[in-house]
């Protein structure tokens, strides 16, 4: 053993210090690139920031901690694309803060449950009550959604600051806001979110984005 390596080996202190900056390294090298490749910050053609309504039910989802029991991240295993579609590409959640891809799967992945064909009085059923349409669920009801009404005002404000770090909102789309949930519950706007979940990119254009990769 050489000198200095015994001198390390033999001081904790040093030991643990030089261990972090190896470990950090290690990390570093794998994430830093991903935050300059254009497949991974690039939106896939189709992919824009959510509307009003849409980002007003995404911040329902966050709120009810429907990620505790479900992932937005279909993997690239044939069986998962055989029941979820294809498989979840980075450049599908760039618009996504914070991303909601996880993997807890208490219930089923939802990344591209706006394609499954549920009608809106289905999802409007089943988060009022699950039990109702899906009577073996064990999904928690989410009644008060319906007596919620949204705050245009403050969905304004969230589309002000998603601009602020860079999302592409117009003008015109934060004065639009107020007008665009005038009216809506909290279940209408999670109802929206649910049925744009997917539909966004095409098949053709996730199979060329993939071809990229
Ligand atoms: C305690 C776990 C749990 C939580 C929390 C939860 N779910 Fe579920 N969810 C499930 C289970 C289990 C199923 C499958 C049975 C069913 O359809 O009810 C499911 C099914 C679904 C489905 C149907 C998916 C499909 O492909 O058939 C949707 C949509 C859904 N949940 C949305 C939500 C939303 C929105 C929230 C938050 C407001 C939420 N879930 C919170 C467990 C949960």
């Amino acid at each position: 053993m050489s000198q200095t390596h015994a001198k390390i080996e033999k001081n904790i202190g040093l030991m643990a210090i030089l261990v972090a900056v190896a470990v950090s390294f290690g990390g570093l090298a794998e994430i830093v690139p991903l935050m300059f490749q254009a497949e991974t910050i690039k939106p896939l053609p189709g992919i824009k920031p959510y509307p009003a309504l849409e980002l007003a039910g995404r911040d329902v989802y966050l709120r009810e901690g429907c990620y505790g029991c479900h992932s937005q991240m279909i993997r690239t295993l044939r069986f998962e694309t055989e029941r979820y579609g294809h498989y979840s590409l980075a450049g599908e959640s760039v618009y996504d803060h914070p991303f909601q891809w996880g993997s807890k799967r208490t219930g089923p992945d939802l990344a591209r449950v706006g394609l499954r064909g549920y009608s809106d009085d289905w999802h409007r059923a089943h988060l009022n009550n699950p039990r109702d349409v899906v009577p073996e669920s064990n999904m928690p009801a989410y009644p008060w959604l319906a007596k919620a009404k949204l705050d245009g005002a403050e969905v304004a404000q969230h589309m002000r600051a998603l601009k602020r770090i860079g999302d592409p909102y117009s003008d015109a789309d934060i004065a639009g806001a107020a007008a665009a949930v005038e009216g809506k519950t909290e279940l209408d706007a999670v109802v929206a979110y649910l049925q744009a979940l997917g539909t966004h990119v095409s098949q053709a254009d996730m199979q060329v984005a993939e071809g990229a990769e």
